[in-house]
């Protein structure tokens, strides 16, 4: 075998060894759906997604996750994973919507994306505008600068629809209010969403959810997240951070943006060969959660990976005690 055959063939198996990074995360997360206890949820997903990654072999680096080395005790900006191999940059979000999980409610998932060294935007635990459209339509269909009605008219002439055709995805939040009654006049349909921003951009990627567009300011970590998803499919996204004083504006500096309050590009956020992976944990419009049953478990997962283009969904029966998954993995 060749060199890049090599290569192609431990890519290919990297993917898939992502999967089981995710389904440990989601299906420890599981455990609390609709508890009402969101930091248990969170704690259960790290520890399993942490020791998942033990038995994956890339040397990685985490440059998005649960926070700063001195705030969480893993899966920390900056720590090490992983069985050894290539070098690689890694963003996780072990249970991205940890208040929807506790509730029960949808669009939680267990999430991580990998990268090139240096291919991830070092993205501080602030705001981030963010607009999104799936893959198939022309290059700057839509634009985070241009007004809502703009972007509608747009995406609807590009899509042969009218604006009442199209659904847009914003979280529920009042900072929000201005862009859902400019949809609203303009005539689109919305989805709101109490939670879960990577669930609603990665919705704009599938037909079959009806969601066209997403708007609107969500986690900066988050939106990381989304650009890798959307890099594996043609997606487009654009993001810019939300500063609200001067020294987060000199944190982010310090984490490598040069420029930190430009507008960002989909490679700004997620470059050069990418990888996607995520578990639902709870029901979404793209991912089912987690069931369980005395005998196992059912996941509901989708891995991709940019150089491919490739979108795998993946239903794994974990056909014997939950426990025994989430200690092997
Ligand atoms: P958590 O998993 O940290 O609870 O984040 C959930 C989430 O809804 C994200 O999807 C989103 O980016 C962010 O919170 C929005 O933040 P806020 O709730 O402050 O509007």
């Amino acid at each position: 075998m060749t060199h890049a055959t090599t290569e192609a063939q431990s890519d290919r198996n990297l993917a898939l060894e992502l999967v089981r990074v995710t389904e440990a995360a989601a299906l420890a997360a599981s455990r609390w759906m609709g508890r009402g206890k969101k930091n248990e949820a969170d704690g259960a997903a790290v520890t399993a997604m942490r020791r998942a990654f033990d038995s994956v072999a890339i040397a990685g680096t985490v440059v998005i996750g649960e926070g700063e080395m001195d705030e969480a005790p893993m899966l920390y900006i900056g720590e090490k994973v992983g069985a050894g191999g290539p070098a690689m940059d890694i963003a996780v979000d072990p249970l991205e919507g940890t208040t929807v999980c506790a509730k029960g409610a949808p669009n939680a998932l267990a999430v991580l994306a990998l990268a090139e060294r240096g291919k991830f935007l070092h993205a501080p635990d602030i705001y981030m505008d963010k607009i999104a459209v799936g893959p198939g339509l022309p290059p700057g269909v839509v634009d985070l600068d241009a007004p809502v009605k703009e972007n509608l008219r747009n995406l609807a002439l590009a899509k042969k629809c009218d604006i009442s055709d199209l659904v847009v995805c914003v979280m529920e939040r009042e900072r929000h209010a201005h862009i859902i009654a400019a949809c609203r006049a303009a005539g689109a349909r919305i989805t709101l969403i109490s939670d879960g921003d990577v669930a609603g951009v990665m919705a704009t990627n599938q037909p079959s959810t009806g969601i066209d567009l997403f708007l609107g300011a969500g986690g900066a970590p988050e939106g990381v997240l989304a650009a890798a998803a959307l890099r594996c499919t043609g997606g487009q996204m654009q993001g810019r951070l939300q500063f609200e004083n001067q020294d987060q504006i000199d944190r982010a500096r310090a984490m490598g943006n040069t420029d930190p309050t430009r507008k960002l590009s989909i490679e700004d956020m997620a470059g050069g060969n990418v990888m996607f992976a995520a578990t639902g944990v709870t029901t979404g419009p793209m991912l089912n959660g987690v069931r369980r049953s005395a005998t196992g478990a059912i996941t509901h997962s989708i891995v991709m990976r940019s150089k491919s283009g490739t979108v795998r969904y993946i239903e794994a029966h974990h056909n014997f005690s939950i426990k025994a998954i989430i200690e092997e993995a």
